[in-house]
């Protein structure tokens, strides 16, 4: 495959006609976490290794199969971030964010990256919308970060997902935990992918989350860690349930859920889709009260989520949500001869200046392919000017869907554009053009 033309594997570019869409997400993302008092925070496409080795976990697939980890020319080890956690806490603790007024509340757009089997919703590079709320421990921060995301879904028409909840406990209750569930694993040792056998140690809640098939069967019946739960922590799972019964938010019990990162505790959450495939899995999140202790900080309880964009444009697609209509070129300015394509340079930068998406020849081409090309654009409006017209002092503009045409004189040019666009009405200035009646 030719290299120069090919990006890698399990990348994608996002094209001119498929940006508005993405900036239609990504704004109402961005909207509606400010409206619970979300700001955003921007870190690094990459960091220390040692960073995500700490905080997404050793024993994850995504730290020992996905990263893409690299030493730089002063011979640290980089690598590139394969989610947005990890960096939001570094930089919080770097700056001192969690010394100053609690909760604090940091959203973000990011690419990400993870050495992935690439197919239908699992890229190479991909992107998240990601929140995260350091300080509260009570199960009302819980409720309203999932109260954020069904916002989310409510502001961009989304349907057809669920909530799956889980509790994954604390270190205390996870230990007894830990006791079943290597009991249980030990047996099916010989039917565990070689992986997951040196897991069974060290960390064996990862067995359950192993991509491998022959995993997923040995995993069967095992014990979940529900079951397990301490007094604090089931007391804290009845509590967001409660609340979030109080919101009218439906949810389901998944015992299955245990997340692919290490630093979650007590809550886990995921929205999936029944309707975008094996990848249904659109939203992610959960607790994370120990991570801010990892990571060199003082104990700071924590809670966020992130999205896969590429994943919310699929399920917003299946489920034919209305996307806004795309900004277009207002006015097409064609022109014919050198003294007219300047004056529709000159003329175009006004319109520029009060806000109009305007257009003029740069091409050097003749008028008729100049409409052509604003016909492509799906221009709402264009105008020739030509030696006739700047002698005159008016030209025609013609609205492009229904073929009237006004002439519109070219001193107070901007003012009347404005007028015949946005308010369709005319001071005088502009005329609908009574030979075209
Ligand atoms: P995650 O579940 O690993 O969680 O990723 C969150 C979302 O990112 C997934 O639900 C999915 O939509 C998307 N995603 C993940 N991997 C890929 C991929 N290879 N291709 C396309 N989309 C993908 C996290 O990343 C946590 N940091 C979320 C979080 C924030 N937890 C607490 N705070």
């Amino acid at each position: 495959m030719a290299v120069l033309t090919n990006a890698p594997k399990g990348t994608q570019d996002i094209l001119p006609a498929q940006s508005g869409r993405w900036q239609y997400m990504e704004n109402t993302l961005l909207r509606t976490a400010e409206l619970f008092g979300f700001r955003e925070i921007r870190t690094p496409v990459f960091e220390h290794t040692e960073l995500f080795q700490r905080s997404v976990g050793d024993a994850t697939d995504v730290v020992q199969k996905e990263m893409y980890t690299f030493e730089d020319k002063g011979k640290r080890s980089i690598t590139l971030r394969p989610e947005g956690t990890a960096g939001v806490v570094r930089a919080a603790l770097q700056n001192g964010l969690l010394g100053g007024a609690l909760p604090l509340r940091c959203c973000y757009l990011i690419s990400a990256f993870r050495y992935e089997k690439p197919q239908a919703g699992r890229q190479r590079q991909f992107h998240q919308f990601g929140a995260e709320v350091f300080g509260p421990s009570s199960p009302d921060a819980d409720a309203e970060l999932i109260s954020l995301c069904n916002e989310i879904c409510s502001a961009l028409g989304l349907e057809g997902l669920r909530l799956h909840l889980n509790s994954i406990g604390c270190k205390s209750c996870r230990a007894r935990y830990y006791e079943a569930l290597r009991a249980f694993l030990s047996a099916r040792a010989d039917k565990l992918c070689e992986t997951c056998r040196d897991r069974l140690e060290k960390n064996p809640m990862r067995v359950l989350d192993c991509k491998s098939p022959i995993c997923q069967e040995a995993i069967e019946g095992a014990p979940v860690m529900i079951d397990y739960l301490c007094e604090d922590c089931s007391a804290h799972f009845e509590g967001l349930k409660k609340r979030l019964e109080l919101l009218g938010i439906a949810y389901t019990v998944d015992p299955g859920i245990v997340r692919g990162l290490d630093y979650y505790t007590r809550t886990v959450f995921e929205f999936v889709s029944e309707s975008i495939g094996a990848q249904g899995t659109v939203l992610g999140g959960g607790r994370y009260d120990g991570l801010v202790e990892e990571l060199g900080g003082a104990p700071t309880p924590a809670l966020g989520f992130a999205i896969g964009l590429e994943r919310l444009l699929m399920q917003l697609e299946a489920c034919h949500a209305d996307f806004p209509e795309e900004n277009r070129c207002d006015l097409y300015i064609a022109s014919s001869g050198e003294e007219a394509q300047q004056k529709a340079l000159q003329l175009c930068t006004l319109l520029r200046q009060e806000g109009f998406i305007t257009e003029c020849d740069c091409m050097g081409r003749s008028v008729k392919a100049q409409m052509k090309y604003a016909g492509k654009l799906g221009a709402r409006y264009s105008t020739v000017l030509g030696d006739n017209e700047l002698q005159g002092g008016s030209c025609t503009v013609k609205n492009m869907e229904d073929g009237t045409e006004h002439t519109v004189r070219l001193d107070g040019f901007t003012e009347s554009i404005y007028q015949l666009l946005l308010e369709g009405v005319y001071n005088g200035i502009i005329e609908a053009d009574p030979s075209k009646d």
